[in-house]
């Protein structure tokens, strides 16, 4: 595998070689020094144009688990600021000698295009409301520590603005390829316009599917996505699709509730339910650097022993 732009670029054995991975590296990084030579000598450039806490923290975190070399590109600081453009600034980081980029850029497809301008191997951390594969990985790896690997049958309710959500879009695509049932829990202005192309059902009405799901991912109102003119107001909003504590009573009880984060508490998720028994967001967190070092491992490692 040279790059990962997409969910569509996984085949189910490149998933469970994924899972397989993180498991082993989710072992070193509970060891007391959570520490592997695997990719020493390899250079990872982390290029985010757009914000993050988690992505960019456990991309850096993992690829220096694994020994490499990390540069860190903070546009605010960068010639970005001084109008260097897209083509201009990888080049540059190119030229330095580097093996993989990790990139978020607000436009979709900006991962693809910088495939055609460089050699390194490009890994797409979030592409405007495209795709974000990692966290895909991610939340199927920790649906499967709960549920076992088979994913038929599954129902998994992705609940709130999933138009603009590229979290929505590729975990949809990958849980669907994976044999889940995938609703997409919206009011109509915040669904996308093709559902059907994400493999997932559709339903405007939280409170008659909430009961039947194994799964509650819950997302954020993209705000700087035009998210808020699309209803009427946030208290309406939370109203109808808010994961509320009187809600939450409601699901299975072994439901699982996720959420890719940042949460806005109160508003998509009431905090009490974040923090509750069914919550498995901190464990998204900490898988994420396990899936991640499985990620760069299969795109920059020697395809020998990891651990
Ligand atoms: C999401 C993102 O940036 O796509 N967060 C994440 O990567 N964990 C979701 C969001 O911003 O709401």
């Amino acid at each position: 595998m040279k790059h990962l732009l997409s969910v569509d670029d996984l085949s189910r054995g490149d998933v469970e070689d994924v899972l397989d991975l993180a498991t082993s590296f989710l072992a070193v990084t509970k060891r007391d020094i959570p520490k592997v030579p695997a990719l020493r000598g390899k250079t990872i450039v982390s290029l985010f144009f757009e914000d993050s806490t988690r992505t960019r923290l456990s991309f850096e975190t993992a690829a220096k688990r694994m020994s490499a070399d990390v540069m860190t590109f903070s546009v605010a600081t960068s010639s970005v600021k001084k109008g260097e453009g897209l083509r201009d600034t990888v080049g540059t980081i190119s030229a330095m000698g580097i093996d993989a980029v990790v990139i978020r850029h607000s436009s979709a497809g900006a991962p693809q295009r910088v495939t055609e301008w460089i050699d390194a191997s490009i890994i797409n951390a979030g592409d405007g409301r495209h795709e974000h594969p990692t966290q895909a990985l991610l939340d199927i790896f920790t649906i499967t520590q709960h549920r076992g690997r088979d994913l038929s049958g599954l129902k998994v309710g992705i609940i709130g603005d999933v138009r603009n959500s590229r979290v929505a879009r590729s975990d949809a695509k990958l849980l669907t390829a994976l044999g889940a049932h995938v609703t997409l829990i919206a009011p109509p202005t915040l669904l996308p316009e093709s559902v059907e192309s994400w493999g997932a059902t559709s339903s405007l009405d939280l409170d008659s599917v909430l009961p039947e799901l194994d799964v509650v991912m819950t997302l954020r109102v993209q705000h700087e996505r035009d998210a808020q003119s699309r209803f009427p107001s946030l208290r309406e909003f939370t109203k109808r699709y808010g994961l509320t504590l009187e809600r939450a009573a409601r699901m299975r009880p072994d439901a699982l509730v996720m959420h890719p984060g940042p949460m806005n508490r109160g508003v998509e998720i009431a905090g009490a339910v974040a923090d509750g028994p069914s919550s498995v967001i901190d464990e998204q967190v900490t898988n994420g650097v396990a899936v991640r070092m499985a990620v760069l491992w299969k795109i920059l490692g020697s395809g020998g022993d990891v651990v």
